[in-house]
C-alpha cells in the first residue's frame, strides 16, 4: 500500500517524507491554487522532493486540447502523471496517453461504472472521491470496496485505485483494510493519525514516574 500527499504545500510535503508517507503527491487546481505563483514551477518543486508520482491536473476539457497540456505537463519530469477530470474527451485522452507511454489518472470518479470506463480506457489510475459522497449523504467507503471487487475479479484491467478526498484516519484504517493500492491523504489527516489521548496520558505518566529515580 502506498500512501501520498494529497497537497501542493512543499513543507507538508516534505513533513510527511520524513515519516515515510510520501510515496507520491497529488494535486489539483484547488490545492495549487491555495499555493499561489505558477503551477508549473509548483509541480517541477514537488517533482524533485519526492521520487513517486506527483500528480498534475489538466485544465482542459476538450480532447485536443487535453493531449497538449498533458504532453506539456509530462515533460516537467519524468515521474509526472497526467491528472484528467472524468469526461468522455477525458476518457479518449487517456486511451491516447496510454498509447504514447505516458501515466494517467482519471479523477472525480463517483460511480463503480466510471471506474471501469476509465480502467477500460487505460488510465493508470482511477480516482474516486470518497469524502464527497460521504459529504452529500451516501456511502464513499462503499464506492471504494465496490471498484476493489470489480478489479479483482478483473485482472485483465491494470488500472490501480487511489482513494482520495479522504477526511479522517478511520477512513485510513477502512481503505487499509480493504486492500486500496494507494491512499492520497491530507496533511491534517496524516497529523491526526498519530494521535492518541492514551499515549499522551502514557507518556505523561511516564515522565513524571522517572522523577522518581536516578538513570
Ligand atoms: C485528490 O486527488 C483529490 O483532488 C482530493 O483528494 C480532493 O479532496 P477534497 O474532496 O478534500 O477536495
Amino acid at each position: 500500500m502506498d500512501i501520498y500527499v494529497d497537497s501542493a504545500n512543499l513543507k507538508e510535503i516534505e513533513a510527511a517524507k520524513e515519516l515515510g508517507l510520501a510515496d507520491g503527491v497529488t494535486t489539483n487546481p484547488t490545492l495549487i491554487a491555495k499555493e499561489g505563483g505558477s503551477m508549473r514551477e509548483i509541480l517541477g518543486k514537488i517533482a524533485k522532493t519526492v521520487s513517486g508520482p506527483v500528480h498534475a491536473e489538466v485544465l482542459n476539457l476538450e480532447y485536443a486540447a487535453i493531449l497538449k497540456e498533458g504532453r506539456e505537463l509530462a515533460k516537467i519530469a519524468d515521474n509526472i502523471v497526467v491528472k484528467i477530470p472524468m469526461l468522455r474527451d477525458g476518457l479518449r485522452a487517456a486511451k491516447a496517453f496510454y498509447e504514447e507511454g505516458i501515466p494517467t489518472n482519471i479523477t472525480l470518479i463517483f460511480s463503480p461504472a466510471q471506474a471501469i470506463l476509465a480502467a477500460k480506457a487505460g488510465a493508470t489510475y482511477v480516482c474516486p472521491f470518497l469524502g464527497r459522497l460521504d459529504d452529500i449523504g451516501h456511502d464513499g467507503l462503499l464506492l471504494l470496496s465496490q471498484i476493489r471487487s470489480i478489479l479483482d475479479a478483473n485482472p485483465d484491467l491494470e488500472t490501480k485505485i487511489i482513494a482520495a478526498s479522504i477526511r479522517t484516519p478511520g477512513h485510513m484504517i477502512e481503505l487499509s483494510q480493504m486492500g486500496i493500492d494507494i491512499l492520497t491523504a491530507p496533511s491534517k489527516v496524516l497529523q491526526q493519525m498519530e494521535k492518541h489521548p492514551l499515549t499522551d496520558q502514557g507518556i505523561a505518566a511516564f515522565i513524571e514516574d522517572a522523577k522518581k529515580f536516578s538513570a
